[in-house]
């Protein structure tokens, strides 16, 4: 700043920020006061609101460097050569805590990662988790009125929670996975990132496959058990937020390998499940992973609520060369999360510094609120128009999508295998971990109602027999 002079929001200079103007030294304070009015106006409008879930984040930037060729795969420029390098930012956050929640809850971690590449921005608005709770869109405000406060009590209530998960036997791979050693990390270095859906590639060729993408730390997992979460919250509130600042300030910058799966459009066709169903991986073996290149976080944000609280993630911010697919929770997630900004930052919540792409960009949005840029100027935003701007781009369009069959409301729930890979995941465990899993799980449905008990342990023992007769003990109902 080269004129260091303290003035009010309009530039005029502010004569006196301690006391207020009154009328005689101890009568009344004046209308007039509009140094007095305009603080407290702008005070009382600081708060915005919070994101509806993932409200509780610490966010950071780094760089994505290649380390291998996948152009094969994708014509995205991100990947066109090893070495490449992109600048990004990401946020970290809890699910179901409000701003203020605790850092070591036990509850997934979101992994949510902003490329600013040369052709606009590219979002992967992942989890901790290759999974989810379920796989239909239609029960996503449901989660949320699950896991949330009570209506009535304002309290937390297991009863809620487990309930709508047990009544969901497709939701017990996620649960599994919360209710295991890895349901809270000790920090967010210390964990993998997911971005969970099912996403296309397209070369340069323009054609697809079908691809997951999974960020694996460098830096080794560790979590916590929850004694030791317990003792870390009782303390500090901020434990993952404090040890992303700490590591960054002292250049031990975390890193990721990100990781790619791969899966034919022909594979797709004959794959034993819906390749497209957010309840199941892909499993390794099939489909092996692909190292693409590094992640690094190198530079902790000047200022909280400008970069982090107000950056905008979304499924649907992609790229030429990245594609959607037919995962049913995704097209919902594509709606969701531009409406929900909208909302939360405004219609120009893109023009905001940590959400504006890097490259140079042209968009055809005009006006609305809290517009601070040129707003186009005399640029002519109809189309079509003599002037030849805003005509299509063909070259960026996609490769058709084959589609068969009526549209209508399908139940996918029907006749499908909602245990094979909670059991396996189970099976994989060590008897320690399978003990943890008990007894997290046993802690973490409390004062739930003995039915619901009843409906997890059922459905476990659907899952491996050991695994339901292990919790049952663990709660007392064996
Ligand atoms: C945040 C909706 C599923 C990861 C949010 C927000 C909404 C939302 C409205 C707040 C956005 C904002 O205000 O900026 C939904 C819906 C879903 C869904 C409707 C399902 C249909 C998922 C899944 C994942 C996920 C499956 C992970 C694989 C995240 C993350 C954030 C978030 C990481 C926080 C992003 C940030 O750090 O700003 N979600 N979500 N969500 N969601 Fe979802």
């Amino acid at each position: 700043m080269t004129d260091p002079k303290f003035t009010n929001a309009t530039g005029a200079p502010v004569a006196d920020n301690t006391n207020t103007m009154t009328a005689g030294p101890r009568g009344p304070a004046l209308l007039q006061d509009i140094w007095l009015i305009e603080k407290l106006a702008h005070f009382d409008r600081e708060v915005i609101p919070e994101r509806r879930m993932h409200a509780k984040g610490w966010g950071a930037y780094g760089s994505f460097t290649v380390t291998h060729d996948i152009t094969r795969y994708t014509k995205a420029n991100i990947f066109s050569e090893i070495g490449k390098k992109t600048d990004l930012f990401m946020r970290f956050s809890t699910v179901a805590g409000e701003r203020g929640a605790a850092d070591a809850e036990r509850d997934i971690r979101g992994f949510a990662v902003k490329f600013y590449t040369e052709e606009g921005n590219w979002d992967i608005v992942g989890n901790n988790t290759p999974v989810f709770f379920f796989r239909d869109p239609m029960r996503f405000p449901d989660l949320n009125h699950a896991v949330k406060r009570d209506p009535r009590t304002g309290l937390r209530s297991a009863d809620n929670n487990w309930d709508f998960w047990s009544l969901l036997p497709e939701a017990l791979h996620q649960v599994t996975i919360v209710m295991s050693d890895r349901g809270i990390p000790s920090n967010f270095r210390h964990m993998h990132g997911f971005g969970s859906h099912t996403f296309a590639m397209i070369n340069a060729a323009n054609e697809r496959v079908w691809v997951k993408f999974h960020f694996r730390t460098q830096q080794g997992i560790v979590n916590f058990t929850d004694e030791e979460a317990a003792a870390v919250v009782a303390n500090d509130r901020e434990s993952s937020g404090r040890d992303l600042l700490e590591a960054i300030d002292r250049g031990d910058y975390p890193r990721w390998t990100l990781f790619i799966q791969v899966m034919t459009e022909e594979q797709a066709r004959t794959h034993k499940h819906n390749p497209f169903d957010l309840t199941k991986v892909w499993p390794k073996g099939d489909y092996p992973l692909i190292e693409v290149g590094v992640m690094e976080l190198n530079r902790y944000p000047d200022n909280y609520f400008a970069e982090v609280e107000q950056a905008a993630f979304s499924p649907a911010n992609i790229v030429p060369g990245i594609g959607f697919s037919p995962d049913r929770m995704l097209q919902g997630r594509l709606f969701s999360y531009g409406d929900a900004q909208r909302y939360r930052l405004g219609v120009n919540f893109n023009h905001i510094p940590v959400n504006a792409p890097r490259c140079p960009y042209r968009s055809f949005h005009r006006d609305g609120a809290m517009r601070t840029d040129g707003n186009l100027g005399a640029t002519t935003t109809y189309q079509p128009n003599s002037q030849g701007i805003w005509d299509n781009q063909p070259e960026y369009a996609e490769p058709a999508l084959a589609i068969e069959g009526p549209a209508d409301r399908f139940d996918h729930y029907a006749d499908d295998d909602h245990y094979e890979q909670p059991g396996n995941l189970f099976r994989l465990m060590t008897p320690v971990q399978q003990q943890l899993l008990f007894a997290n799980t046993a802690r973490a449905m409390g004062d739930a109602a003995p039915h619901i008990k009843q409906r997890h342990i059922d459905n476990c023992t659907k899952a491996d027999p050991a695994y339901g007769a292990g919790v049952a003990a663990a709660l007392g109902m064996a």
